[in-house]
């Protein structure tokens, strides 16, 4: 225990280096007692399996409703939402944003829309996309699937999704990261004015997109959203709708790069996986299942205490922050004995926390499973050979406070005969 508490004095979750490998900040902050108090920020780090699944099945005391100006200051914040409501539509919360009962109705709609049987349809799409954006490397013999594919996918769905070519899966990366980066850094009053430009971007194309889903439902996600409330329920209005539309492209493009990156890293790393999972595709559930759990694409998140709680014996006061840090819990060995042995077969690895649980348990998991299957099926299928073209760079990701995505993967591939 002492020792503990000292090896967790010397390590900080700030420290790059500790964001690109944090393991053994996570066991330390476990066998630590209480809950871990970050010095720099004040901050509570929920670490410990079962502390984290509490926190996230009591969203009464655990909120979601979080500052989310505090990074840039009140005053740019303000001048950010100014702007894009005199030029568009300013930022409202919704769904990961929100907490009951505001949250229970976005939820409901956006639930209506994100169905398995919507995902089981997507899925051949999903497939043929897999194979175009192999043939492109295939010649080659070589790749950096991180840039190549692994960002490709989930970025060329999301794309068509929104109305736009596969093709122009530049197009949706720009705005993604535009909506996204206000929310990651500090920036300045003029970093601020270009992203919100090329978002404003992003909002016009998606009016657009509702006005003309008003007017003929079509296929899809965006149509379904215009048209998913029920007779006598409040529609979506056009801020909502494209709040919503951002929280699917912020959530569902990174994390899905970072498990599709990590699968394939398993298997340049562990040929044995390529042969098994060629000779028994079925195998593939629960192989995606154990890279989401060992490598929990979404760290962590934050939340606000509503009241004074004890936690794991350490009191957390009202309005404090907590991080729920998933990428700990499905490290934590009380849980997942050898947690940093990856184990395909690892009976309760479905239990992992990495989609979170409780009421915000993310809405795109099934069609992110789907994505991870499909994607590194594809391959398998194709390659005989997948290894690592050298040894990679560290840090190995591009990571920061929350996320976990690999910089690059360079690999050396070998088709397979027919
Ligand atoms: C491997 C890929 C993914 C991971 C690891 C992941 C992880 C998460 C996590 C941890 C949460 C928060 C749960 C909580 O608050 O406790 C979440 C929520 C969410 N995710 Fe995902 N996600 C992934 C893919 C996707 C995809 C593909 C989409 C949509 C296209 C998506 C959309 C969302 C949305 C909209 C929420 C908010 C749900 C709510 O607050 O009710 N995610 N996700």
């Amino acid at each position: 225990m002492a020792s503990a508490a000292a090896d967790l004095a010397e390590m900080s979750l700030l420290d790059p280096k500790v964001q690109d490998d944090p393991f053994a900040m996570y066991a330390a902050m476990q066998e630590a007692p209480g809950i871990y108090q970050m010095p720099e920020t004040g901050f509570f780090v929920v670490s410990r399996y079962t502390d984290l699944r509490a926190v996230l099945t009591d969203p009464v005391t655990f909120s979601n409703e979080v500052d989310r100006a505090a990074l840039q200051g009140a005053e740019l914040s303000e001048a950010h939402q100014h702007y894009l409501a005199e030029h568009g539509w300013p930022h409202v919360n919704t769904l990961q944003r929100t907490d009951a009962p505001a949250h229970s109705r976005y939820r409901k709609l956006v639930d209506r829309v994100f169905t398995v049987a919507r995902v089981r349809e997507m899925a051949p799409r999903i497939d043929a996309l897999a194979e175009q954006l192999i043939d492109r490397f295939a010649d080659r013999g070589s790749c950096d699937y991180v840039s190549e594919f692994a960002m490709q996918l989930p970025g060329m769905i999301l794309a068509e999704e929104m109305g736009l070519e596969a093709s122009d899966v530049a197009t949706f990366k720009r705005w993604a990261d535009a909506m996204l980066a206000p929310a990651s850094r500090r920036m300045s009053a003029e970093e601020l004015r270009v992203v919100a430009d090329v978002e404003l971007e992003a909002q016009h194309h998606l009016a657009a997109m509702f006005a003309a889903c008003r007017r003929q439902p079509r296929p899809g996600i965006i149509s379904g959203l215009v048209h998913a409330h029920g007779p006598g329920e409040e529609p979506l209005s056009e801020a909502e709708l494209q709040s919503v539309m951002s929280q699917l492209i912020g959530g569902g493009f990174e994390s899905t790069m970072t498990a599709l990156g990590h699968a394939m890293l398993r298997i340049a790393r562990e040929p044995h996986y390529l042969a098994a999972l060629h000779d028994d595709a079925a195998g593939i559930r629960g192989f995606v299942e154990e890279v989401i759990r060992m490598h929990s694409p979404t760290q962590g998140l934050r939340r606000r205490a509503t009241r004074d709680v004890e936690l794991a014996g350490t009191l957390i006061p009202k309005d404090a922050v907590v991080i729920v840090r998933y990428g700990a819990a499905n490290r934590d060995a009380a849980k997942f004995p050898c947690p940093h042995q990856f184990d395909a077969e690892r009976k309760n690895a479905g239990t992992h926390l990495a989609f979170g649980a409780g009421p915000h348990f993310c809405v795109g998991a099934v069609l992110a499973r789907q994505e991870i299957a499909s994607g590194t099926l594809a391959m398998v299928r194709r390659f005989s050979r997948i290894a690592l073209a050298r040894p990679l760079e560290k840090p190995i990701h591009r990571a920061n406070f929350l996320t976990l995505p690999l910089r690059e993967l360079p690999l050396q591939l070998t088709r397979r005969t027919a």
